[in-house]
């Protein structure tokens, strides 16, 4: 009986032989399939965190039945079980061992909404590099990254992992991440398998709550959550992952459309797709299942390749393929995407990974990097009279806050291999750098970010009033940042804002420095600052960063990748907004209204009347110790033709008294279409040194393609008319040149 089944099933195979793999690759994967029984080719399917029974563990490797494991970080242990896969199971088929190195496995970087902020990708690819050399070193091979979920919404916990809320500003990042992490070669020792997060739409979770639904009509994810997907896998990213969210009542896990229409078919992607987190199970916690067996069902018919913890593959996928329900055609051709990806790390030929000591964490070189990653993702807000930056004529200072001095705060989310006693904090990086000539006197004022107990204020403030100027460093603990960490209220946290009106009432100089993994609504406490650094959590060097910052040693460079709400009721509030048909005009404010007033006395204009229409601070705003002038824009013709491109060009001077870097941001309107289109749209971006008083010409190349959008038939294609496009220092600033695409 057996051996007629093995017989049918190799039949069946060469059935559904299709040339995906031509070449060698293509040659191995076809022989093994062909070996290859059902219950391994599911095994391969599954995959698994690691148990507290080893036994149980070897067992189920040495049977087949698990093909990849995550949060094994341990290049012995993962050797161990690497050696049971290769050497003691029938057709000795290599694990992958996956962890989430989001921002740094040792050596933390800025959180990836801090790197954004740098404008600079090769921060961030470099940062994907050091991140890979050290996972890889402990055995990983595939990490869940970059996340490149669009968002809008600070509500949001994850907004802390994701790269803000443009989508071409995320595309850039995203595929800069992808090439640090799987390097040039997928099977160099130290190249490691990225995954393009979550997919899909998972940003627009609705109310800014975890796990929430979303509705998105298809040309808005096509204009706005996808294309950084899209750019990923351009990119050549080893794998995605679902998202937890429903589109529209689908969830990701169950979305063929998603998953196969547009990945597979539209963008030809032949890389894995993962699970996220048991969400193949959670379809029946959102509705669309009766039972895990219908779940496993659904999640491998929309292509989902591996079952990450919901067991549903290895519990009833045999079963659904010897029924009928499911075809070995579509179990085969999952299969082919998994053993594609194990080859192209090389994991046939170097299943083991070298164990080393020391291990190669913290290098001065990956610190260094760090370190520059935080110094250009800091964003300065505000800084009245220049107050910054510092210098040694500051004879005594005072460093207050709960951020001052928290190793482990100041690394973020999404950092489980850190050891906070690598940080550098403010504290101890302001007393190496200036100690010797500043008198430095420390109180933290309040304990933790959350903290509401005010009896430490008091000896901040004694603090404040011995000292010359104050830095106050506040923000939130990493513990409400990230997954699952949402505010409904994004004010500062605790009794944070009590501590800085109490330092301002000092009359001292006030310089705030905000350490968190969202923007927050920092209103008030901008008002009682004299300068303001919004740092984002910046890591294990960011002490040395915001040191080197304040005193002078860098200049601030930072440019916001996400809006700023002066409220959370403004929230979704983002600089691509629609123009609407009742822009905003003749504000009156709730408190300017006469008392009396009559329903017709006041404007019907899009605004509230307790926050205005505008941000607290718009997207790519950010101020330096120098500052800059733009000529007006100039155009290389004022038609665009198909198939053409025109040079858009201005000089940008460097107005101030430091050498600075300056991002010259590239923004285009479509006047008329046939849908309504955003009043400002990224489209490129630049990152320009300039010594003080030095004049750069900066010209940026615009084509059709880069002018198109998804109209409601769903056709992608740059429609004729007028468009603006300016060359500006943010969002909001500069004077558009005009166009027509003919
Ligand atoms: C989590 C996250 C996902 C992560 C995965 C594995 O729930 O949603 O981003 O990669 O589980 O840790």
């Amino acid at each position: 009986m057996k051996n007629s089944l093995l017989l049918l099933i190799s039949f069946l195979l060469l059935a559904s032989f299709k040339p995906q793999d031509k070449g060698s690759m293509g040659a191995k994967i076809n022989s093994l399939l062909t070996k290859m029984t059902l219950q391994e080719k599911i095994g391969q399917m599954n995959q698994l965190n690691e148990w507290n029974n080893s036994a149980e563990m070897e067992q189920t490797i040495r049977s087949g039945s698990v093909g990849s494991f995550l949060n094994i970080v341990d290049a012995k242990k993962s050797n161990e079980l690497q050696r049971i896969a290769v050497e003691e199971t029938r057709l000795g088929i290599p694990l992958i061992f996956a962890r989430d190195v989001i921002h740094g496995f040792k050596t933390i970087f800025p959180i990836p909404l801090g790197q954004a902020a740098t404008w600079n990708p090769q921060l961030a690819e470099n940062g994907a590099r050091v991140a890979a050399m050290e996972a890889s070193a402990a055995g990983i091979k595939w990490t869940f990254a970059p996340m490149i979920d669009i968002t809008r919404d600070p509500r949001w916990g994850r907004i802390a992992e994701s790269c803000g809320e443009d989508t071409y500003l995320t595309s850039v990042f995203g595929a800069a991440m992808v090439k640090g992490f799987q390097g040039d070669n997928l099977s160099a020792p130290t190249s490691i398998a990225a995954c393009a997060k979550h997919f899909a739409g998972y940003g627009a979770t609705e109310s800014g709550k975890d796990y929430n639904t979303t509705w998105i009509p298809e040309v808005q994810l096509r204009d706005v959550y996808l294309p950084s997907f899209k750019a990923a896998s351009e990119a050549g990213v080893a794998s995605f992952m679902c998202s937890f969210n429903d589109i529209n009542g689908i969830p990701s896990s169950a979305n063929v459309h998603l998953n196969k229409d547009i990945l597979r078919k539209e963008w030809g992607y032949n890389g894995v797709l993962v699970s996220d987190w048991g969400s193949i199970q959670q379809m029946i916690s959102h509705g669309v299942c009766t039972d895990l067996k219908n779940a496993a069902k659904m999640g491998v018919e929309a292509g989902v390749d591996v079952d990450m913890m919901s067991f549903a593959y290895t519990n009833h996928l045999e079963s659904l393929v010897k029924s009928g329900e499911v075809s070995i055609k579509t179990v085969n051709a999952i299969v082919r995407n998994i053993l594609r990806l194990k080859m192209r790390l090389g994991l046939f030929e170097n299943p083991y990974v070298k164990e080393q000591n020391p291990m190669p964490y913290y290098t001065q070189e990956s610190l260094q990097k760090a370190k520059q990653a935080a110094i250009e993702g800091a964003i300065l807000l505000k800084n009245d009279n220049n107050l910054l930056p510092l210098t040694t004529a500051t004879k005594k200072l005072a460093i207050i806050g709960p951020l001052s001095d928290s190793q482990a705060d100041q690394l973020g989310t999404w950092c489980f291999d850190a050891e906070p006693e690598h940080s550098v904090t403010p504290l101890k990086a302001i007393q190496q750098l200036v100690g010797n000539e500043v008198s430095i006197i420390a109180e933290k004022g309040l304990t933790y970010s959350r903290d509401k107990n005010q009896q430490g204020i008091e000896k901040a403030v004694d603090a404040a009033k011995s000292a010359d100027v104050v830095l106050v460093f506040v923000g939130e603990e990493a513990i409400i940042s990230g997954e699952a960490r949402c505010r409904a209220d994004i004010n500062l946290p605790g009794a944070q804002s009590e501590l800085i009106a109490a330092l301002k009432a000092t009359g001292k100089p006030l310089v705030m420095v905000v350490m968190a993994g969202r923007p927050l609504t920092i209103g008030t406490e901008l008002n009682n600052a004299d300068a303001v650094l919004y740092a984002f959590h910046g890591g294990t060097m960011a002490g040395p960063a915001l040191a080197d910052l304040i005193f002078g040693k860098a200049v601030p460079s930072g440019k916001l990748p996400v809006t700023i709400p002066r409220m959370v009721g403004q929230i979704p509030i983002y600089y691509a907004h629609k123009m609407t048909g009742r822009p905003a005009q003749n504000i009156d404010l709730i408190d300017s209204i006469p008392v009396g007033a009559t329903q017709t006395s006041i404007g019907f204009t899009s605004y509230y009347l307790d926050a205005g229409d505008s941000p607290l601070f718009h997207f790519g705003y950010g101020l330096s110790y120098s500052s800059f002038s733009y000529s007006d824009v100039s155009l290389s013709s004022n038609k665009l033709q198909d198939g053409k491109t025109i040079t858009v060009s201005c000089n940008i001077t460097n107005t101030g008294k430091y050498d600075a870097e300056e991002v010259a941001q590239l923004y285009i309107r479509d006047l008329v279409a046939s849908l309504a289109r955003p009043v400002r749209e990224l489209k490129d971006f630049r990152k320009i040194h300039l010594k003080a008083g030095e004049t750069k010409t900066v010209s940026f190349m615009l084509n059709n393609e880069q002018l198109a959008f998804y109209n409601a038939n769903l056709v992608k294609r740059t429609e004729p008319g007028d468009f603006q496009v300016w060359i500006s220092t943010d969002s909001q600033s500069g004077k558009p040149a005009t166009f027509r695409k003919i």
